[in-house]
C-alpha cells in the first residue's frame, strides 16, 4: 500500500470503482428496444365516464383563470408549503413527503394530521377571492399501513407479502390501510408499488412483492381493490375507500445494476412483460392514479416519456386517471429543471409533484402556457384528468377532512382488527430455510435466551418508511401498539410454561436451552438502500451465532431484511434459520409460528414461500426465476414446512467476492489507493502542494504530511499543522446534489493527536464551513473517532452540489495535529446531524 488511504469518492463514484457484479449485459438491436405501442396490451378503458362528473368538469374548466389550472396540477409538499400559499396558487394537491410531518414533527399526534388536513382543505375551498375554490387532495406514502402515523398498524413490507402467496391477504391490508388513512383526513396514497425488482442491490427491493412478474400482477389489483374498493361495486371510491396508485412507471426495478432512478436498459419486451406485468391489471381494478418512475429506458427519462406516458399507458392499457410525477422527476428530464420543465407536462405528466419547487414551477408553466409553449388543450386535459379523479373520489362532496366518516376515529389505527390482519400477514411471511435436528418449534417450558439487536427494535423489523422517511431514529416508545420479536416470544413461551429473556449482547447467567438471534440490515429506503453485492456485512448477529453454537446451545436466527442476501456464515452457525423480511408492528406473528402449543404441537407451520431467489454468491445479484442458468442457493418457491425434513449442510463461505468489496464497501480505505479521479492537497497560504506517497510538505513549510500504521502499514495519515493552513480532496467536478437530497453523510475516521490552538472548519463543496474547534478539542487523546455530519448541513441546496471540486476542506487557523484514515459519503446511520 504506498497510497494515500484518505480519499474521498461520491456513492456513485464508488459504485463505478468496485469490481462489476453482473454479468455482461445482453446486446440488444435497435428494434429491440424501440418502444412500439401497437405491442403493449389493448385495454379498453374500464371506468364509464359519468355524464354529471364530466358536465362538472366542463363547467368548472369554462370559469377556472389560467392560474387556476396551473395550480390544480401542482403538488406541493406540507413542508414547504402554507394553506395561504395553497389558496393563493390555487394548487390541486399536496403530498407529505417520507421526512414531512405537521410541525415538522414526524411523530405528531394523529390530531395534528387532521387538523393540518382541515386547514389546507379550507383553504382551497375559500371562495371569499370570488374564485372557484376546488378541494385539495392530500397524497402519503401509506406504504406498508399508514406509516407515516405512530399509532398505526404496520404491515409487513411487499417483500414479505410477497412470501405469503395471499391475494386476499393483501387485499385485507389494503382495506385496513384506508381506514386508518381516513382517520387523519388524507385522501389518496401513493401505493401500492408494483416494481418486479430483479436485481436485489436496488435499495427498494423491499417495496417489492416478487421478482416474478406474474405474482406482482396477481398482487397488484387485489390491494388496490382494497384501498379504493371494487370496481363496478358501490364500495368503489366509497365509504371507507379512497385512492390508490401504482408506482412507478416503468421500469423502476430493471435498472442496470440495480442503481435507484438509473437506466432500464432492456428489451421493449421485457419492460412490457416483466416491469410492466402489473399496470394492465391495476388499471383494469380501477386504479385512479399512476406515478411516472424516475428511471430512464435507455437513456430517455419516463417523466418526459410521452411515447410510453402518452402512447402506451392512456391510450394502450385504457388509464383514465392522472400521471402524477415524482419527487421533483421531471427535473431530471433532459433541458429540464425542478423548477421549470414543460416537456413532461407535454409528454403526458398530469400532475407535478414539485415539493419544494413548486412556487417557481407554478410560475414557469403559467409563462409557458401564455407563450403557448404548452397548449391549453393539453392543459385543461390535465386539469380534466385532476378533476375526474377528485369527482370519483367524491372530494367535491366530502366536505371539511375532520366532517368525514372515519375521520377522528383514532380507535381505528391499530385496532384489534387490523393487528390481527398484520400479525397473519407476519406468520405467512415467513420462511424457513433450515431446521437442523427440529430445533423449531420451540417446546413447552423451553427457556429461550433471545439476542441480537434486532431483538427488542420495532424500528428496525418495521424498515424504512416508517415514521421517518429512512426508517431511522424510531425507537420502541413509537410504536404505541407495537410488538417486538422479542416482547411476542415472551408472551408465547410463558403461555407454555417457557420463558424467553432478553439479552441483546448474548450473555446470561442461566444457560438457556435455546438461544434465538435476531439481527440483519439496518432501515433504509430509497438510493440509500443500494449496495454493490448482497453479501450481509454485519457480523455481530455471527459472532452471537458462533458463541451459543460453541457452548452448545442451540441456535435460531430471526433474519431481518429488506432482500435476499448472501448469509452463508450465519446459515452453518444457525440450527434453524428463518428469513423474517421487514414485518412490521406485529412482531408476535413470529412466535405463532416459531413457538409450540402447551402439547409441543405446531400452532402455525411456516407458509411462506420465497418470492426472490436466494442466493449462492454475494456476487448473485440478479438471479430471478426463469433465467436460462438459473442457479439460486434456495429457489423461488422454496420454504420448508415443519413436516418436511430441515436438515442443511454446511455451506462454502465464500462468498464470490474477491479484494476489498468484500471486506466493507462503505470503507473507502478498504481500497488502499485514492479511488478514481481525487488527489490530495495541503496549502499553507504559498499555494497546493500535492500529497503523494503519504508525504508533503506543504509550500512554506505550515503543514507536514506523514504516513502512519494503524491496522497495517501506511494505512492511514499524520497531518501536522504547525500554521494555519488546509487539507483538502480535489478532482474534476462530482455531482453530490443526489446525495445531498437523500440525506447522506460526510463520515471521517479521524483521531486528534495535538489538540487545535485556533478555529477548525470542515467543508464539502464550495459552500458553508462547519466549526468543528470544540468537537476536534473534546476528542483529544481520546482515540479513534468516527463523525457523521450531514451533507445538508454543507450548502444551501443540491444545485449548490452539482459540480462540487473539492468534497472536503479541513481549514485550521492553527496548529493541529490530526490523524485520518478514511472519508467518504456514505448512507445516514440516523443521527447524524450538523455537529461532529
Ligand atoms: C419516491 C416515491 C414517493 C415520493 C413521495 C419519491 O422519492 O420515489 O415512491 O411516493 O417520493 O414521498
Ligand atoms: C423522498 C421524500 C423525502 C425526501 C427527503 C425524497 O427523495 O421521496 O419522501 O421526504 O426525499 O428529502
Amino acid at each position: 500500500m504506498t497510497q494515500k488511504l484518505l480519499t474521498l469518492v461520491s456513492a456513485a463514484a464508488l459504485l463505478a470503482a468496485c469490481q462489476s457484479v453482473d454479468a455482461p449485459r445482453q446486446q440488444l438491436s435497435d428494434a429491440a428496444i424501440a418502444i412500439k405501442p401497437e405491442r403493449w396490451p389493448l385495454q379498453s378503458p374500464v371506468i364509464e365516464r359519468n355524464p354529471e362528473h364530466e358536465a362538472k368538469i366542463r363547467d368548472l374548466l369554462s370559469r377556472m383563470t389560467l392560474e387556476e389550472k396551473v395550480g390544480q396540477v401542482v403538488q406541493a409538499d406540507i413542508a414547504s408549503v402554507t394553506p395561504q400559499q395553497v389558496r393563493d396558487y390555487h394548487l390541486g394537491s399536496v403530498l407529505n413527503g417520507g421526512s414531512s410531518a405537521p410541525g415538522g414533527d414526524n411523530r405528531a399526534a394523529p390530531e395534528a394530521w387532521l387538523a393540518l388536513a382541515d386547514e389546507f382543505w379550507l383553504a382551497s375551498t375559500d371562495i371569499s377571492d370570488g374564485r372557484i375554490g376546488i378541494p385539495v387532495m392530500w397524497g402519503t406514502d401509506a406504504v406498508h399501513g399508514h406509516s407515516n402515523i405512530m399509532g398505526a398498524t404496520i404491515f409487513p413490507h411487499n417483500i414479505g407479502l410477497g412470501m405469503a402467496r395471499d391475494p386476499d391477504l393483501v387485499y385485507r391490508i389494503g382495506k385496513a390501510t384506508a381506514l386508518e388513512m381516513l382517520t387523519t383526513g388524507v385522501d389518496w396514497t401513493f401505493a401500492p408499488t408494483i416494481a418486479v425488482a430483479r436485481n436485489d442491490r436496488w435499495g427498494r427491493t423491499y417495496e417489492s412483492y416478487s421478482e416474478n412478474p406474474q405474482l406482482v400482477a396477481e398482487y397488484a389489483p387485489r390491494i388496490i381493490e382494497g384501498l379504493q374498493g371494487v370496481l363496478g361495486s358501490d364500495e368503489f371510491l366509497g365509504p371507507g375507500r379512497m385512492l390508490a396508485t401504482a408506482k412507478h412507471f416503468v421500469g423502476d426495478g430493471g435498472t442496470t445494476d440495480g442503481v435507484d432512478q438509473g437506466d432500464t436498459a432492456v428489451s421493449q419486451a421485457e419492460l412490457r412483460d416483466v416491469h410492466a406485468a402489473g399496470y394492465p391489471p391495476a388499471i383494469a381494478a380501477g386504479v385512479q392514479a399512476v406515478m411516472a418512475s424516475f428511471n430512464s429506458f435507455h437513456g430517455e427519462k419516463m417523466h418526459g416519456y410521452k411515447m410510453m406516458l402518452d402512447d402506451v399507458l392512456v391510450d394502450r392499457l385504457g388509464f383514465d386517471g392522472l400521471v402524477v410525477g415524482d419527487w421533483n422527476g421531471h427535473g431530471q428530464v433532459a433541458g429540464c429543471t425542478n423548477t421549470d420543465c414543460a416537456q413532461s407536462f407535454n409528454a403526458g405528466l398530469d400532475m407535478f409533484m414539485a415539493p419544494d419547487s413548486w412556487q417557481p414551477l407554478y410560475k414557469s408553466l403559467l409563462r409557458r402556457v401564455k407563450r403557448g409553449e404548452v397548449t391549453a388543450a393539453r392543459l385543461d386535459e390535465a386539469v380534466a384528468r385532476v378533476l375526474r379523479v377528485k369527482l370519483r373520489a367524491g372530494l367535491f362532496s366530502a366536505g371539511k377532512p375532520s366532517t368525514r366518516a372515519h375521520a377522528g376515529r383514532f380507535e381505528l389505527l391499530s385496532s384489534a382488527a387490523h393487528q390481527a390482519i398484520a400479525r397473519e400477514a407476519v406468520r405467512k411471511s415467513l420462511v424457513l430455510l433450515k431446521n437442523n435436528g427440529g430445533v423449531l418449534p420451540l417446546q413447552p417450558g423451553a427457556r429461550v435466551l433471545v439476542a441480537g439487536d434486532g431483538a427488542d427494535n420495532i424500528g428496525k423489523q418495521s424498515g424504512g418508511w416508517t415514521l421517518s422517511w429512512q426508517g431511522t431514529g424510531n425507537s420502541n416508545a413509537h410504536f404505541p401498539h407495537g410488538v417486538s420479536v422479542y416482547a411476542g416470544l415472551q408472551t408465547a413461551l410463558s403461555a407454555i410454561g417457557g420463558e424467553a429473556v432478553l439479552s441483546s449482547d448474548g450473555s446470561f447467567d442461566q444457560r438457556p436451552d435455546v438461544a434465538v438471534v435476531v439481527y440483519g440490515e439496518d432501515p433504509y429506503a430509497e438510493f440509500q438502500g443500494d449496495r454493490e453485492h448482497v453479501e450481509f456485512t454485519s457480523d455481530a448477529g455471527l459472532k452471537l451465532l458462533e458463541q451459543f453454537a460453541a457452548e452448545g446451545i442451540p441456535t435460531v436466527s430471526i433474519f431481518l431484511s429488506g432482500r435476499p442476501m448472501w448469509v452463508n456464515p450465519e446459515l452453518n452457525a444457525s440450527d434453524a434459520f428463518v428469513a423474517a423480511w421487514l414485518p412490521g408492528t406485529a412482531g408476535d406473528g413470529i412466535a405463532d409460528v416459531l413457538v409450540a402449543d402447551d402439547n409441543g404441537s405446531v400452532r402455525h407451520d411456516f407458509a411462506g414461500r420465497l418470492s426472490f431467489s436466494w442466493p449462492r454468491l454475494a456476487t448473485d445479484v440478479a438471479v430471478n426465476i426463469g433465467d436460462d442458468d438459473y442457479d439460486p442457493l434456495f429457489a423461488y418457491g422454496f420454504g420448508l414446512s415443519y413436516s418436511e425434513e430441515g436438515n442443511l449442510p454446511a455451506l462454502p463461505l465464500h462468498s464470490g467476492l474477491t479484494g476489498p468489496a468484500a471486506v466493507n464497501p462503505a470503507q473507502l480505505v478498504a481500497f488502499g489507493d485514492p479511488i478514481g479521479q481525487w488527489s490530495l492537497y495541503v496549502n499553507d497560504g504559498s499555494g497546493d502542494t500535492r500529497i503523494s506517497d503519504s508525504r508533503a510538505r506543504s509550500a512554506a513549510g505550515g503543514i507536514v504530511v506523514s504516513p502512519i500504521d494503524v491496522d497495517a502499514q501506511e494505512d492511514a495519515i499524520h497531518i501536522d499543522w504547525r500554521s494555519a493552513g488546509a487539507l483538502f480532496v480535489e478532482g474534476p467536478a462530482a455531482d453530490f446534489s443526489r446525495e445531498y437530497t437523500a440525506d447522506l453523510v460526510l463520515q471521517l475516521h479521524y483521531r486528534v493527536v495535538a489538540a487545535p490552538s485556533s478555529p477548525v472548519h470542515i467543508g464539502v463543496g464550495p459552500e458553508a464551513l462547519i466549526d468543528v474547534t470544540a468537537a476536534l478539542q473534546s476528542s483529544h487523546d481520546a482515540g479513534w473517532q468516527t463523525a457523521e455530519l450531514r451533507l445538508a448541513c454543507f450548502g444551501t441546496g443540491p444545485d449548490a452540489m452539482v459540480a462540487v471540486e473539492r468534497p472536503i476542506r479541513i481549514v485550521s487557523e492553527g496548529a493541529l495535529g490530526l490523524e485520518l484514515t478514511r472519508a467518504g459519503i456514505v448512507p445516514n446511520p440516523g443521527d447524524a446531524d450538523c455537529s461532529m
